[in-house]
């Protein structure tokens, strides 16, 4: 059955593909917030263990509101890794940084996504998506809070 709306096909086509692209950011920097939670070491191990495992919990959430949204505009959501590696800016991790290596990493990754999420914005805004506008607002207030917090602990 067609998706009747008010959101044209060539919008709501546009708005999925964006939206592809911050699921995978999303995913990307899950992955690497758990991977840093797991190798973390130093003085501040237990408040960046800690706080790592909060940060991957909200982006496990926030996947499945972007693809939820992606379902909604009527396309299929990306899942795999292998998609999920074309589609997002953000580099992978696979060495064990310095502590000190991996707050900065996520701060830059945390900024990016948020860069992600205001370049969709715009295609969501012209299409009137309110709901889509909502969610990336959400977003991108979520990603700057966490690279002011991350940015705090890099100062003496
Ligand atoms: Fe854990």
């Amino acid at each position: 059955m067609k998706i009747n709306t008010g959101i044209s096909e060539t919008h709501r086509k546009k708005i999925a593909n964006g939206l592809s692209k911050l699921l995978a950011d999303t995913y990307t920097l899950y992955l690497k917030t758990h991977n840093f939670h797991w190798n973390v070491t130093g003085p501040h191990f237990k408040s960046l263990h800690l706080t790592f495992e909060e940060q991957y919990n909200e982006l496990a959430l926030a996947v499945d509101l972007i693809a939820e949204r992606i379902r909604a505009l009527g396309f299929p959501a990306p899942a795999s890794y292998q998609q999920f590696s074309k589609l997002t800016v953000l580099k992978e991790e696979t060495q064990v940084p310095h502590y000190q290596d991996m707050i900065k990493q996520l701060v830059q990754d945390h900024e990016l996504v948020a860069k992600t999420a205001r370049e969709i914005f715009s295609i969501s805004d012209e299409a009137h998506d309110e709901v889509s506008n909502s969610l990336l607002t959400n977003r991108m207030e979520i990603h700057e809070k966490t690279a002011w917090m991350l940015r705090s602990l890099l100062e003496n």
